[in-house]
């Protein structure tokens, strides 16, 4: 079978190389995808926003199902554009409707049904533009810090969290009057700050049945000892030492199955992978957000501990027969370090010749920012995030030596990375 994965980052290429194992699956093509894809399919320069091109694509290239990596394409509606498709209705596509990926596409809608369905979650209420003065009073009534959401998509940067409720209050005025996400901040979620450590769960439904995959924790910001700016992901690990069986029993009981159920009651088609954000408060989980995809950088840890074929589980999405596939997990510790462009997630130069990516042993390469230089016969940096490496061990500390290690095969020019993943969980 022929297969479209959409997207570009290490996630896509995590995805796109655990595909490539699959005696099913005879041809990957990826689109836009990076220099690591090229090396398992062909990368097809496509705008995952155009649907139009992706349709004229899949006639042509004969492909029989699509994976979509990134939230965008789901946010704007590609399952529906297929479903409508006298052509496009037959080719299977893993990822969630319009009205399903609005758990990730609206943050109210999310809270709406997170409060519906008894899902545990931060207290919280939604204003807008004409609400603003009872905004303004609803912030005096909390206390520090304030946690301030644009209702919808702002490429991860639309979560504000300020100590000062003078701060707050002008930082709702950006948001609702002067637009500062455009229509994304329209609505803007206060809610109540929730003290504990992240994790993120993953699971692939095909709308009734789910398979829970390997939890990971990502490190965000690009300070060791988690300071400084938030990023796109510095590093994931996974399994997480405190997601205990008693934990992920009440992750389960608490959270994913009154996920699904809504997701059942409100009628919303969704065949896909839900990504819950949690948040461990003294051994309790609490939702903070879900997404209607994989993690990026945590797919690159999650895929990797994947014993069994990724493609069989697909296949059991489309049919609704989940509960029939086989789910094996390797038991080891995945570490996934990411390597990024100096400067990043401020300004940063691309067009760096990386050398050293022959020398490595014991580990996976996934590359993210980093693209093929033809002529010169050259991988060249393009991002932010430039390439993850991925390790095996049988504690966290031997999974990050191995990475650590091949990460000091690879130079570019300006090359930076985290040296402390996994200092919160030891
Ligand atoms: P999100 O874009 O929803 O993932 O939020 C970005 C980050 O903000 C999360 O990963 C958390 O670190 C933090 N965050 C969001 N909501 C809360 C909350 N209610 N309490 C504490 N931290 C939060
Ligand atoms: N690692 C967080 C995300 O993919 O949104």
């Amino acid at each position: 079978m022929n297969i479209l994965i959409l997207g570009s980052g290490g996630r896509e290429h995590a995805l796109a190389w655990k595909l490539d194992q699959s005696k099913k699956v005879d041809h990957l093509f990826i689109a836009p995808g990076n220099a690591g894809t090229s090396l398992l399919g062909t990368n097809l320069p496509l705008d995952v926003e155009d649907f139009e091109s992706i349709k004229t694509t899949i006639v042509e290239k004969d492909i029989e199902m699509v994976i979509v990596g990134p939230e965008i394409p789901l946010v704007k509606g590609i399952k529906d554009f297929f479903l409508e498709d006298k052509f496009l209705k037959n080719i299977p596509l893993i990822g969630p409707s319009k009205a399903a990926a609005q758990l990730e596409g609206s943050k109210d809608f999310a809270k709406m049904f997170m409060e519906k369905y008894q899902i545990p979650a931060a207290a919280s209420r939604t204003f807008t533009k004409e609400t603003i003065t009872e905004a303004k009073a609803f912030l005096e009534s909390l206390n520090a810090p304030y946690v301030l959401k644009a209702d919808g998509l702002a490429g991860g940067k639309g979560v504000i969290i300020l100590n000062d409720v003078n701060e707050a209050k002008a930082e709702l005025n950006h948001m609702l009057v002067e637009e500062k996400f455009g229509n994304a901040s329209s609505k803007v979620v206060i809610e109540e700050f929730l003290q504990g450590i992240e994790v993120s769960v993953f699971v692939l439904t095909d709308g009734i049945h789910y398979k829970l995959l390997p939890e990971a924790k990502d490190y965000k910001r690009i300070g060791e000892g988690d300071t400084g700016l938030n990023t796109g992901g510095m590093g994931s690990i996974s399994p997480v030492p405190f997601v205990t069986g008693e934990f992920l029993e009440k992750v389960k009981s608490k959270i994913i199955e009154p996920t699904l159920l809504g997701i059942q009651k409100e009628n919303l088609d969704y065949r896909g992978f839900i990504f819950f954000g949690l948040m461990n408060v003294n051994g309790e989980p609490y939702l903070i957000e879900y997404n209607c995809r994989m993690g990026d950088p945590e797919t690159q840890s999650v895929i990797p501990r994947i014993k069994s074929d990724l493609f069989d589980l697909f296949e059991g999405v489309v049919h609704q027969d989940l509960d029939t596939r086989k789910l094996e997990i390797d038991e080891r510790y995945a570490t996934s370090v990411v390597m990024v462009s100096e400067g990043y997630p401020g300004k940063y130069e691309i067009g760096k010749p990386i050398t050293g990516i022959g020398n490595l042993n014991n580990c996976i390469l996934f590359y993210a920012g980093a693209g093929n230089d033809i002529e010169n016969n050259v991988v060249k940096t393009s991002g932010g995030r430039v390439l993850s490496i991925t390790s095996f061990g049988i504690t966290i500390d031997e999974a990050l030596k191995n990475a650590y290690t091949n990460i000091e095969h690879i130079q570019y020019e300006g090359r930076t990375f985290r040296k402390d993943l996994g200092f919160d969980l030891k």
